[in-house]
């Protein structure tokens, strides 16, 4: 049976990204729960200017418990779906178990319902958290098999870097631009995901393909097997395209989103993490399709 939420001696804030201290307060909550470090989103180009947070802040400033709504457009089996994503749920060791996280969940469900959103998204390793607020989990595919032979090009890809302020900001003119990456599942925008994800996986390699305008993330396990991470362009170059552009030609290619766009297929392989992806809609919501969203679509 539930309990009362026992928020004695906290202050609830929400909408408080403009308040430095607040946002350092948030930062550190996610520094000390999950060992990453967002803090460079704001060199990056900021914080994605949607988001929402809802957290509960004791007398020092310390950010006791926190959720975060923003909004992130999917297209889902073809169609395009007015959804917000849920993100850096956290309660400090001190505060678990008062109800503090079932009453930021609560009210960022709320506000996503206000804002009229079509759907909710989020990751987790607990999806028994959020089975009882209406959350299912989709299975999330890669797709995997012989890499195509390249179509050789003229122009050189380039290496992009994010620190560069002339990369950064080709990429978010390529990233507001963007196109889904799949009709299957792909986020439509989420710029601010992207850019932090190319801070925390360090093996990441951003490459420009100028005749194309299109940004390639990808890694290289070794020199016969490549990974295919997203493709940030309005007009999504076939695989073999980006073979040619990247001067590359693999023997295999995973690629982490569904392949629609491609020109190539593969073969479908579930993912076996314990992250799962979930997600709350008024009607059910199944893929029609083998997919997964981008690891550069994160969150
Ligand atoms: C998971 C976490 C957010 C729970 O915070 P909390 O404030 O202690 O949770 P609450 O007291 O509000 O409990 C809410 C509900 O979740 C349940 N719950 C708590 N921890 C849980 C866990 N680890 N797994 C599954 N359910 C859990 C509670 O039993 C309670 O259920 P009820 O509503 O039926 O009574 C907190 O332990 C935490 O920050 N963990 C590390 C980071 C993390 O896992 N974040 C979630 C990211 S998706």
């Amino acid at each position: 049976m539930r309990g009362a939420t026992d928020s004695s001696g906290l202050t609830f804030r929400q909408d408080y990204f403009g308040d430095d201290a607040a946002w350092a307060a948030l930062v550190s909550l996610l520094q000390d729960t999950f060992g990453i470090d967002i803090d460079p989103l704001r060199q990056l180009g900021g914080t994605d200017p949607t988001s929402m947070p809802f957290g509960w802040f004791d007398e020092t400033g310390t950010l006791a418990a926190n959720l975060s709504a923003f909004a992130m457009p999917i297209t889902l089996n073809g169609r395009i779906i007015n959804a917000a994503g849920l993100q850096s749920g956290a309660v400090r060791p001190p505060w678990r178990g008062r109800g503090l996280y079932r009453d930021v969940t609560a009210k960022a469900l709320d506000w996503c319902d206000r804002q009229g959103f079509e759907a909710v998204v989020l990751y987790t390793d607990k999806p028994d958290l959020y089975t009882p607020h209406g959350f299912v989990s989709l299975p999330m595919h890669l797709h995997a098999g012989d890499a195509p032979s390249p179509i050789p090009k003229t122009k050189p890809a380039r290496r992009l870097d994010p620190w560069n302020p002339e990369d950064l900001a080709l990429l978010r003119e390529a990233l507001n631009a963007r196109a889904p990456v799949s009709e299957r599942l792909a986020v439509c925008r989420s710029s601010a995901m992207f850019l932090i994800n190319t801070q925390f996986d360090p093996d990441i390699r951003l490459s420009w393909l100028p005749e194309q305008q299109a940004v390639i993330a990808w890694k290289m396990d070794d020199a016969a097997f490549f990974v295919l991470s997203d493709v940030v362009a309005s007009a999504i170059p076939t695989l073999p395209v980006i073979f040619g552009g990247l001067g590359m030609s693999p023997r295999t290619v995973e690629v982490l989103f569904a392949p629609d766009k491609l020109g190539w297929q593969g073969q479908p392989q579930l993912l076996e993490t314990t992250t799962r992806f979930m997600i709350r809609a008024d009607t059910p919501v199944d893929l029609a399709q083998p997919a997964m969203l981008s690891p550069m679509a994160d969150f």
